[in-house]
């Protein structure tokens, strides 16, 4: 068993790894992960946990890093009201789920054929409430955003290498232009 001191968190990165064993197809497994991420958000000794945690912009806590297949467990404070960046996760999935809290989450579809350098045409695709225990997957370059709404709201994001060794896209919808320098946010480990 993991070494957590969260009974469900330690499950739950059993599960992920046990899941990671089974070598689904993408889709397949990035849609078991869901399911197990359901599950923890909707546990109340975890939601308890993560009302500790800071809530400072431009940081992502580490809750696991995993020595054999490679994927990173983080924890997303958002302030109230925050309102992140467009933006991708470049090659990388991820399957983010809010653990406390209220936040919106939109979507976007790239428009132009990206054949030019910085440029880039989004059209919104859809914007859906995220209530606690909602939980999204979100695909390699798929252009997105959350919003916190109302007060503070934490999210658990599984993602399936450690940020930060990658450029990702960062969007100006106005200016239909995009950043591709973007490296993630501060890492800052967390014990559980
Ligand atoms: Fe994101």
């Amino acid at each position: 068993m993991a070494d957590y001191t969260i009974p469900a968190f330690a499950s739950f990165i059993d599960d992920v790894r046990a899941l990671y064993a089974e070598n689904l197809p993408e889709t397949a497994h990035w849609e078991g992960v869901r399911g197990l991420l359901k599950t923890l958000c909707a546990d109340a000794a975890m939601r308890d946990a993560s009302r500790a945690w800071p809530a400072k912009r431009g940081i992502e806590l580490v809750l696991h890093h995993d020595p054999d297949y490679g994927f990173f467990v983080g924890g997303l404070i958002r302030q109230p009201h925050h309102r992140a960046n467009v933006h991708d996760h470049a090659h990388t999935w991820t399957v983010y789920g809010v653990l406390d809290g209220e936040e919106r989450t939109h979507v976007y579809k790239r428009l132009d054929d990206e054949s030019v350098p910085g440029k880039a045409t989004l059209e919104l695709l859809a914007r859906n409430d995220a209530p606690t225990g909602h939980v999204d997957i979100v695909p390699p370059w798929m252009p997105h955003s959350e919003w916190g709404m109302g007060e503070r709201s934490v999210a658990i994001t599984v993602r399936s290498e450690r940020p930060g060794s990658y450029a990702q896209n960062r969007f100006d919808l106005e200016a239909g232009t995009t950043n591709a320098t973007h490296r993630g946010l501060e890492l800052i480990p967390t014990p559980v």
